[in-house]
């Protein structure tokens, strides 16, 4: 078993090898995730509505990530661990964003930062890698901007729309960020970014041509609720089995079936 490592990650890129990305807020999926071969973990903010009951990603604070990524780095042996930077924690300057970067690696034991934003964040981007962490970009949808970008909504339509999606794709890469995530974009603007990208690009809802995938480990797997978006593939229904033995237990207890002996002390 070879750690994974971002120089692991530019190799994939070089030899056309697509690499898997999921989301995990906790030691146990984390466990799961690195036995099945995912890649790259990340500590999304999306922590916020999955695991924290936010309705955005925007209240999160410095200090939940941190935790919820000890969790998970500690459990990691073999994926690249990416904790993402908070709404709030970095759009100031490049000196704050690198001071929470610092705090956020060093309490957490993580191995890269993730930020959104293309050539808005390539400064924060700059120095945070100039110091030795590696970031992840994130740009074409950004859920921290959901109240300027109009709502949930694919980016990059329209040509000049497009054109401002390469030209941020290019600040990312040229400050120095070892991949970049491209969310919610046309798959055929995802597949150019990604050709004309020396850095591999993650894709979520983003079609086929980018080098990576990465999903939301709660709705992939079927566990959150509500509607799913267009681009979540469910690979299992976690939902209905955890009701069903919740259901099961429920029932047992109330009628005295469980314990019985096989699971008592005498
Ligand atoms: O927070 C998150 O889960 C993310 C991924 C969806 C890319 O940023």
């Amino acid at each position: 078993m070879k750690k994974v490592r971002t120089e692991t990650l530019a190799e994939y890129k070089r030899q056309g090898q697509k690499f898997s990305c999921l989301t995990s807020y906790d030691f146990i999926s984390a466990e799961i995730f690195d036995q099945a071969g995912i890649d790259v973990i990340l500590v999304g903010d999306s922590a916020a509505d999955n695991v924290l009951g936010y309705e955005s990603t925007i209240p999160v604070t410095l200090s939940e990530m941190a935790s919820l990524a000890r969790a998970v780095s500690a459990a990691a042996q073999r994926a690249l661990v990416v904790v993402d930077m908070p709404f709030g924690s970095y759009e100031i300057s490049a000196e704050q964003a690198l001071k929470n970067a610092i705090e956020l690696v060093k309490t957490s034991g993580a191995e890269a930062v993730k930020l959104e934003g293309g050539i808005r964040s390539a400064e924060q981007i700059s120095k945070i890698s100039a110091a030795g962490i590696p970031v992840m970009g994130h740009i074409g949808f950004t859920p921290q901007s959901v109240n300027s970008l109009g709502g949930y909504r694919v980016q990059g339509r329209g040509d000049s729309a497009a054109q401002a999606l390469i030209e941020d794709a290019k600040a990312v890469e040229a400050a120095g960020a070892f991949a970049v995530v491209l969310e919610m974009v046309p798959a055929s603007l995802a597949t150019q970014v990604s050709i004309e990208l020396s850095i591999p690009t993650i894709g979520i809802g983003a079609g086929s041509g980018t080098d990576a995938q990465i999903l939301v480990w709660s709705d992939m797997a079927g566990y959150s609720s509500g509607k799913t978006r267009k681009f979540v593939k469910r690979y299992a229904d976690l939902r209905s089995e955890l009701l069903n033995a919740a259901k099961n237990y429920d029932a047992e207890v109330k009628t005295g079936k469980f314990p019985d002996t096989e699971h008592s002390f005498e």
